[in-house]
C-alpha cells in the first residue's frame, strides 16, 4: 500500500499536501473546505495584529503559466485565526494545522508571536519573512541582517513549533548565507518559496492588476525550477532537525514527486489551487500515488532527498 503520509515537527500528517498560503484561506468557510478535503492540513492567510483590506483590485490574476498577484496582505486579523484553530483543536484534537503570521514592523511580529506563545495554540506556526506586496515594506529575508536579528529575538520568548516562509534566493552564496543563520536557530522547518517577487505580465498593451503599476509576485509554471533550487539547496545546508516545505509550480503529481526528492516534506499548492479548486488535491494525491506505485515507492522517505546527479 502506497502512502503519502509525512509529518512535520513530529506531528504527523495523512497527505503530504496542503494549500500555500494566501490562497483557500481567509475566511474560515475556505479553511475548513481545505481541512475536508483530500489535503493533509491547511495553513492560514498570514495574518497581521489587526484586518488588513490589502490592496486596490484588481489584484490576483490567473494566466496561462501561472498567477501573478498584489494583495497586499488582506487578513481578518490575527485573533479570528488563532480562535478558530483554537476551536479546531477541541473539535478535531487528532490533527494539527499552520497558522501563518507576520507584523507589520518588527515590534507587530512579537506583540503577535507573544500572543500566540500566550494562547493554547499546540499547532504549527510559519513566520512569513516573504511578502513582496506592501508598498515600502520590503521582502524581510533578502535583509540578512534584519532577518538574524527577528530569529534571535523570536527564540528568546517563542517557544513552540516555528518555521519560516522564505522568498526565493537565485545565488549560491546567498544558499550559504541564509543557511548558516537558520543553522543557528531551533526552526522546525523552511518553507520554500514565496512567490518571484514583483514580476510584470502585459495582455496587450495593458498590465493586469491594479496595485504597483501591475508589479506583483508570480506564481505556476513559471517558478517550478527556482522552488526545486531553493528546496534542494536548503535541504543540502540546514540541519536535519530543519525540515522543508516545498511551494512552488505544482500542478501535478510529478512536480510533487520533484519537490520531495529535492527534499521536501510537505508540499504546497498554490497557483493550481486557485485555479482547480480542492479538487486539486484528490487528483494531485492520486497521481503522486501512481508515480510512486510505478517506481516500488511505498513511503516518501523511499525518496526523499534522493535526487540523482550526473556524475564524473
Ligand atoms: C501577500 C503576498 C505574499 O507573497 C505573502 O507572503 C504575504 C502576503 C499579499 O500580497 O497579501
Amino acid at each position: 500500500m502506497v502512502s503519502t503520509s509525512t509529518q512535520i515537527a513530529g506531528f504527523l500528517f495523512d497527505n503530504c499536501l496542503m494549500n500555500a498560503a494566501g490562497v483557500a484561506c481567509m475566511t474560515k468557510e475556505e479553511l475548513a473546505e481545505v481541512k475536508d478535503s483530500a489535503a493533509g492540513t491547511f495553513v492560514t492567510k498570514t495574518a497581521t495584529l489587526e484586518f488588513r483590506q490589502g490592496n486596490p483590485e484588481p489584484r490576483y490574476q490567473d494566466v496561462p503559466l501561472g498567477s501573478i498577484n498584489s494583495m497586499g496582505l488582506p487578513n481578518n486579523g490575527l485573533d479570528y485565526y488563532l480562535d478558530y484553530l483554537l476551536e479546531l483543536q477541541e473539535s478535531e484534537p487528532n490533527r494539527t494545522f499552520f497558522l501563518s503570521l507576520v507584523g507589520m514592523s518588527p515590534e507587530e511580529t512579537h506583540t503577535i508571536l507573544k500572543k500566540v506563545q500566550a494562547s493554547d495554540f499546540k499547532g504549527i506556526t510559519e513566520l512569513n519573512l516573504s511578502c513582496p506586496n506592501v508598498p515600502g515594506k520590503p521582502q524581510i529575508a533578502y535583509d540578512f541582517e534584519t532577518t538574524e536579528k527577528i530569529l534571535s529575538e523570536v527564540f528568546a520568548y517563542f517557544k513552540k513549533p516555528l518555521g519560516i516562509k522564505l522568498p526565493p534566493y537565485f545565488d549560491i552564496v546567498h544558499f550559504d548565507q541564509a543557511a548558516e543563520i537558520f543553522n543557528k536557530y531551533p526552526l522546525k522547518f523552511v518553507n520554500c518559496v514565496n512567490s518571484i517577487g514583483n514580476g510584470l505580465y502585459i495582455e496587450d498593451e495593458s498590465v493586469v492588476i491594479r496595485p504597483k503599476n501591475g508589479f506583483g509576485g508570480i506564481g505556476g509554471q513559471y517558478i517550478k525550477p527556482t522552488a526545486l533550487a531553493n528546496v534542494h539547496a536548503f535541504y543540502q545546508r540546514l540541519k536535519p532537525e530543519i525540515q522543508i516545505i516545498g511551494t512552488g509550480g505544482v500542478l501535478t503529481g510529478r512536480d510533487a514527486f520533484e519537490h520531495i526528492l529535492c527534499g521536501a516534506s510537505m508540499v504546497q499548492v498554490g497557483t493550481t489551487l486557485h485555479k482547480e479548486g480542492v479538487v486539486a488535491f484528490e487528483r494531485i494525491t492520486a497521481e503522486l500515488k501512481t508515480i510512486m506505485e510505478e517506481k516500488g515507492y511505498e513511503s516518501l522517505e523511499d525518496f526523499r532527498g534522493k535526487l540523482k546527479y550526473i556524475e564524473g
